[in-house]
């Protein structure tokens, strides 16, 4: 073959295109199990953020200690049980949410989260300290303007003050719907009180900001200005969590087995 011939020309264009391409998909192979360990670790940071019980600069061993104290448990959220036959380690809301046999689709009038379905098991954390249950953390998840939020929303174990909001994914304009990774933003949330007397979940993200001293304002934070869709899918997918199509059962469970000790 010339040298200089078109058919040495497309051999080594071909040569050099398979190598590049064994080369990136051994790296993909090879990463992906990094990759997954990495994805899980940036969940459990964004867990122990909301929860206060890291600092944004913590190394991944500083993260795997705090996260000793967290334990994960599943819970129907029908009947607001614990489910004790299958393995938190394991479980994965999201893939489960997409599974006709383990999911369950949301009546358009209750979807204030616009997600159309859930899985009918969750998997919620306990935040302990000495043994004792400080903290319930709540997976969350709804459409902003141009994603699917998912976050982690912290209560109290009164069930209804918020210690914290945080999300670990989405994908909202930097600089508007991105706003909500704030941590001035989301320094709002704790001490926000979730539910009303009758234990109707009522928090708000409001457009222009809350009129402090007002009879709701204990309910609501500020909006996200130039960006009132993502901070309605906001207060959509927190009310719809915490609501009775949510996570209320639970957390109505839970309340009851406070007075009797415990759960
Ligand atoms: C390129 C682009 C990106 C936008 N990204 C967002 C966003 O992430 N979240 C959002 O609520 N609004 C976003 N908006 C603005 C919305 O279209 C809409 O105007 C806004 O939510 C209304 O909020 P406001 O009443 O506070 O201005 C974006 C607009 C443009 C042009």
């Amino acid at each position: 073959m010339h040298k200089d011939s078109t058919a040495k020309t497309l051999l080594v264009a071909f040569l050099l295109c398979l190598t590049c391409s064994v080369l990136v998909s051994t790296a993909a192979v090879k990463l992906k199990s990094r990759q997954v360990e990495n994805k899980k670790l940036d969940i459990k940071k964004n867990l122990l953020l909301a929860s206060k019980l890291i600092k944004p600069t913590a190394s991944k061993d500083e993260i795997n200690e705090a996260y000793k104290n967290v334990e994960a448990k599943l819970v129907d959220l029908e009947t607001g049980e614990f489910v004790t036959d299958m393995d938190p380690g394991s479980f994965d809301a999201v893939k489960a949410s997409k599974d006709p046999k383990r999911n369950v689709i949301i009546p358009s009038d209750k979807d204030i989260a616009k997600i159309k379905r859930r899985s009918k098991i969750e998997k919620i954390y306990f935040v302990k300290e000495n043994g004792v249950i400080k903290q319930i953390v709540l997976p969350v998840n709804g459409k902003g303007l141009w994603s699917t939020l998912y976050g982690f929303m912290v209560l109290g174990t009164d069930t209804k003050t918020v210690l914290g909001l945080g999300f670990y994914q989405h994908g909202e304009t930097a600089g508007l719907g991105g706003e909500v990774d704030n941590p001035k933003w989301k320094a709002q949330w704790a001490g926000k009180v979730a539910f009303d007397n009758d234990w109707n979940p009522v928090l708000k993200v409001v457009k222009g900001g809350v009129v402090e001293g007002t009879s709701t304002s204990q309910h609501e934070v500020d909006g996200l200005s130039g960006a009132t869709i993502t901070g309605n899918g906001v207060t959509g997918l927190v009310n719809y969590w915490l609501g009775s199509h949510g996570f209320g059962s639970f957390l109505a469970k839970f309340r009851a087995s406070q007075t009797q000790g415990g759960m």
